[in-house]
This record gives structure tokens, sequence and C-alpha cells, in this order.
């Protein structure tokens, strides 16, 4: 696995954990000193142990030495990041291409080479090029796109929906049917399929689901308006087989390392052949234009004067049981109340987050109680397990504390009994 990032790590840990021998390669020591420690580098549940058992075991093993790994193995994945370009939708493949150009050098025998990060179409024929223009032959090169979500990746990866593997070779295809078969015995499909539609897969999945969610988030705009409950719209739209119930959740906005940057790299690569997405690109206008919905809520329930009102954000990750910031709306609204004058603590149970470091009048407590105490308004940012039943009367020690809920975990009718001033979204009484 060249790179110990989200994916790398994960899915090394994992196919050492199902018997293969691993080495996970990134050219950052103080990472690999890590691992070697025997600590995850990630918050990811359930990692810990997997990385312990298996690197006690010795089929995995981490290291900055690129040429021992790449010369003991057969398979390598290139794990390494695939942001947008700065200001742009382009996705940046210089440290794939970096990745492939070292990995080649140290490389003598025959070797499957599988781009495992999210690539642009065609990025497959681009690596063959850079192999032709370095004379190298011994190289297969396939497309195999992970889709393990944050915070299950472990089980997304145990027990994957399908394996997309993209290759023009009936050999590789077989070996990379070995390599999964304990995967494919558990039920997972295998498909075999060119590589740049394993390319493309990766995107339509990920721009779909980003289109589902904002679907959605839209509907609940409309429900708030309406006097309708968004929840039993998803559910009775979601019991449609044809539909499925998964992400039919509104929330604050997608967020996350994927789905904003593969909306945009997919726009791209439609410009790229002169296609215009315009769905995706109304999902990405949509979603970016979402917050100003939740900042204006937050006016509507401060009112005019934000100063020496605490409020406080429970969970600041863009999703639970990650402690990942990527994306997360918390970017836009801790800053948005600060800046107002507004008391701002946090809390989040992955710990203070940096970027929240230098934002005036905001701070972080790891103890929940101290960070709700005397809250005027408490913001459920993150759907974490431990923030679905607490009693916020006693947790604020204000009687008049008022919740807005972006994920909604309480019911209004709940709330009202409790006589609290409750906020959600996309609910009868949402505003
Ligand atoms: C995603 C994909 O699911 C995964 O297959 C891929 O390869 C990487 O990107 P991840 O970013 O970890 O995984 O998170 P995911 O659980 O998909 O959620 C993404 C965002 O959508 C989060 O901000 C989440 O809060 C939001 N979301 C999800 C909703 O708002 N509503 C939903 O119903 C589902």
């Amino acid at each position: 696995m060249i790179g110990t990032g989200y994916v790398g790590l994960v899915t090394g840990t994992c196919f050492a954990d199902i018997g293969n021998k691993v080495y996970c390669v990134d050219n950052d020591k103080s990472k690999i000193s890590k691992l070697n420690s025997g600590k995850s580098t990630i918050y990811e549940p359930g990692l810990d142990e997997i990385i312990l058992k298996n690197y006690n075991a010795k089929r995995l093993i981490f290291t900055s030495n690129l040429s021992l790994a790449v010369k003991n193995s057969d398979i390598i994945f290139i794990c390494v990041g695939t942001p947008n370009k700065k200001g742009t939708q382009t996705v940046d493949l210089h440290y794939v291409f970096k990745a492939i150009k070292e990995v080649v050098k140290f490389s003598k025998n025959k070797k499957i080479l599988i781009t495992k990060s999210t690539v642009p179409v065609g990025t497959a024929n681009e690596i063959e090029k850079i192999l032709k223009n370095m004379k190298k032959k011994n190289f297969d090169v396939v497309s195999n796109p992970e889709f393990l979500r944050e915070g299950e990746a472990i089980r997304d990866f145990k027990y994957p929906d399908r394996i997309i593997v993209g290759s023009n070779n009936n050999r590789t295809f077989k070996i990379m049917e070995r390599l999964y078969q304990p995967l494919i015995n558990k039920g997972a499909m295998f498909f075999k399929t060119s590589r740049r539609s394993a390319e493309l897969i990766k995107y339509a999945s990920n721009a779909f689901l980003a289109t589902k969610i904002t679907f959605i988030n839209e509907l609940a705009n409309l429900c708030e308006k309406a006097n309708i409950n968004i929840e039993d719209v998803s559910l009775g739209m979601g019991s449609d087989v044809r539909i499925g119930s998964r992400f039919l959740r509104p929330g604050p906005a997608y967020g996350g390392s994927c789905f904003p940057k593969d909306t945009k790299g997919l726009i791209s690569t439609g410009d790229k052949f002169n296609v215009n997405l315009s769905i995706v690109k109304t999902v990405v206008k949509s979603n970016q234009n979402r917050v100003h919905l939740h900042v204006k809520r937050i006016d509507k329930i401060i009112g005019k004067n934000f100063k020496n009102k605490k409020i406080t954000f429970l969970g600041v990750t863009f999703k639970p049981n990650t402690d990942d910031m990527r994306d997360s709306t918390s970017l836009k609204m801790i800053p948005y109340v600060s800046k107002k004058e507004a008391n701002v603590f946090y809390y989040d149970p992955t710990g203070e987050k940096k970027e929240f470091k230098n934002i005036r009048n905001c701070k972080f407590s790891k103890d929940i109680k101290i960070a709700c105490k005397n809250a005027d308004l408490i913001i459920l940012h993150t759907e974490w397990e431990e923030f679905k039943s607490l009693d916020f009367q006693k947790l604020t020690k204000n009687k008049g504390v008022k919740i807005y809920d972006l994920r909604n975990l309480y019911t209004f009718s709940d709330m009202l009994r409790k006589k609290i001033k409750y906020y959600s979204i996309g609910r009868p009484n949402a505003n």
C-alpha cells in the first residue's frame, strides 16, 4: 500500500487481516513510527485492535523503505491523496504520478499496479503512458476504487456490496478475484469491467449519493414551509425499492473528504469531454448554499444581539465516528457566530480541533458539562450516539436553553413537553 492515509491504512490493515502480508509505505516518517508503536494515525473505530493483531502476527509491516516494500510485493495499491487543484474543480494527480514513478524505479519483476485512490476517467491510460516513457513493461495497470465510509470503514471493507475491478487482462482479473475471495465468499459481488468504467463508477456513485442527500435537503426546506414532516417523506419514498431508504436523511449539508471533492471532479471530467453535467453542478451549488440557511436560522433564534450569548456546538466533525473536519459545516458556522461576538464553546468526542484555535471567543471543552453550562443555544451538529438522549435543562442549568438540532435526533413533541424551544430540519414547526 503506497500511502498510509485513510484509504491505505484501512485497506492495508484489512487485507492483512484476511491473511495477506502487507507492506504499508509512507514517506512521512513520523506516521510510520507512530504506526510502528502500535498506534493508529487516524480515528476509526476498531482499527487499533486489527492493526495490533496483524502487526504482532508480522503480516502488517509499516515502513518508509519503498524499495523494500516494492521488491517484496506482487500487487501494489496506490492510495495517495487526489485533492482538487487549488481553486479549481480539476483533480490534482501529481501525488499519484509521483508515487508511480518512484514505485517502478524499484521494480524488477512483473507486478500489478492498482489505483485505489479516486482517480478520474483516463488515469489508468495516463499511467500507462508514464510507464511507456520510462520503458517499463512489467506492469499491469488496474483500477479498483474504494468505497469505504469513514467510521464504518472496517465493516465496509469486510462486507462490501461490490468489488469493482477495471482491467484489460484476464490473468489479472483472476489474481484480483483470488485476493478478494474471502470477501466474495461472504457475498460480495465481484464485478469485472474496463478500467475507464471502474474509474467512472466511483465518481458516479459518490455524485449520485450526494445528489440523493441534496434532494432530501431541498425537500426538507419545502417541508418546513408546507407543514410536513420530512422523515415521513423519506420513509414513504425510501420504501420504494427503486429509490432505497439510505442517504435520505436531511442534515446540515454533506461534507467530508469525498463527496465535495468527487462531485467537483466529475464536473471537470464532464467539461473535459464537453458534456454539461448540469445535475451535479446544481448539487454542488445547492450544498454550498445550504449553510446560509442554517446561519439565517441561528440569526432568527438568537435575535439581533449575539454579544454575551453562549452558543455550544455538540460535535464539529462532518459525521460521527471520525475525527475528520474536512468540509464540515461547522467550519463555516463557528466563525460566523464568533464574528457576531457570541461566546462559542464546542465539545467533540474526538477532541480539540486545530481549525478553531485562532477563532475569537471559541473554546473547546473535553467535558460536555462545561461546554454546555449556561448555554443559551445548543447546536447539535454531529449525530454521535452520546448526544441522543441528553437532558438539556439539567446539562445547561438553564431552563430557557434553545436547541437547534441539525440531525433530527429529538422530537418536537418531546421538547414541547419539556418546554424547550426546539428547532430542527424539515419538520412542522421547524422554524
Ligand atoms: C463517502 C462514501 O459513502 C464512500 O463510499 C466513499 O468512497 C467515501 O465517501 P464518507 O465521506 O466517509 O463516505 O461519509 P458518508 O457516510 O457517505 O457521508 C457523507 C456526508 O453525507 C456526511 O456529511 C453525512 O453527514 C452526509 N449524509 C449522509 C447526510 O447528510 N444524509 C444522509 O442520509 C447520509
